[in-house]
């Protein structure tokens, strides 16, 4: 069984980053990020620290614009117009989910698809269809699909199987993995709460990634032997006598799943820190394209 290290996959991509950024610099390009967060839910703060920290330690231009979660639909729409006006920064983030008087969707429509890094706008979404490479791709797929590329799995004429619909992760990666092309090409079945006899699917596959948000929801009964498995999931689950007292778990029930598995990914320590990876990655193609 390989145990596939995001983290160590992820410090090649910031590798990556640091040169593109030193060309950018010597062209007199700087590449920069805004980050907006509206209210004070403690994970997306968490989310936002780390983002905006990894900017910095690359050499990226980074604003965070923390928002009381009293702010209006019009106040953000007038910050994501002043940074889509805003010629130091490539790369726009509206951390979700925001306060329920927000409407998300109008926030992400105003954002100029030519900074949405997230890969949310509709433009982006139609262009990851068309398989058009001028657009962004969410940052938590691109990085499961990059991981499996690092790893040497080959996902030409694969079963894949994509556990969860969403339009940050299920959607995106299911498109990603029946493109033309490396890391694509792959037979792709998408699986979610509705579906009937989930194992009978599973089992067929040769790729299962796990986008469900559900805490050790796949387990060995699910997968054949040989299978490889991505686990996006991040659940806090009660852990007593812990010091946080919860501990992370992924969508995986990882003591009985790994042993079947040809190569599986940990969490924590899996996909988790490849999504800030790729979004300096998107930071960066964006500062390029513009
Ligand atoms: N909340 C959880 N994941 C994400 C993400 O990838 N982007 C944004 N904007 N918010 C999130």
């Amino acid at each position: 069984m390989q145990l596939i290290s995001g983290a160590a996959v992820a410090e090649k991509v910031l590798e990556e980053c640091r040169r593109d950024i030193a060309a950018l610099a010597a062209v007199g390009k700087k590449p920069g990020l805004a980050v907006v967060l509206i209210g004070d839910d403690p994970a997306s703060r968490a989310y936002v620290r780390s983002k905006d920290k990894k900017c910095r330690d690359l050499g990226l231009h980074s604003v965070k614009l923390e928002l009381p979660a009293s702010t209006t639909q019009e106040e953000v729409l007038a910050h994501v117009h002043a940074l889509n006006n805003d010629p130091a920064i490539h790369g726009i983030l509206v951390q979700s989910p925001p306060p329920p008087h927000i409407d998300e969707a109008a926030i992400v429509r105003a954002i100029d698809p030519a900074k949405d890094v997230d890969g949310f706008h509709p433009v982006n979404v139609a262009k990851l269809a068309l398989e058009d490479p001028t657009g962004f791709v969410p940052c938590t797929p691109l990085g499961c699909q990059r991981l499996l590329m690092d790893a040497g799995i080959e996902t030409k004429g694969a079963n894949a199987v994509v556990l969860g619909r969403s339009m940050i992760v299920g959607k995106p990666m299911a498109l990603l993995l029946m493109a033309k092309g490396p890391g694509g090409d792959a037979t792709v079945t998408v699986a979610h709460s509705r579906t009937q006899d989930l194992a009978f699917i599973t089992q067929k596959a040769d790729i299962i990634i796990a986008a469900i948000g559900r805490p050790e929801f796949l387990k060995a009964e699910h997968v054949r032997e040989g299978a490889v498995v991505i686990d996006v999931g991040i659940n806090r689950v009660e852990a007593p006598g812990t010091e946080k007292g919860y501990k992370l778990v992924g969508d995986v029930a990882f003591e009985e799943v790994a042993p079947k598995c040809k190569a599986i990914t940990p969490v924590p320590g899996g996909v988790g820190p490849m999504t800030i990876a790729m979004l300096m990655a998107n930071t960066i193609k964006a500062c390029k394209q513009s």
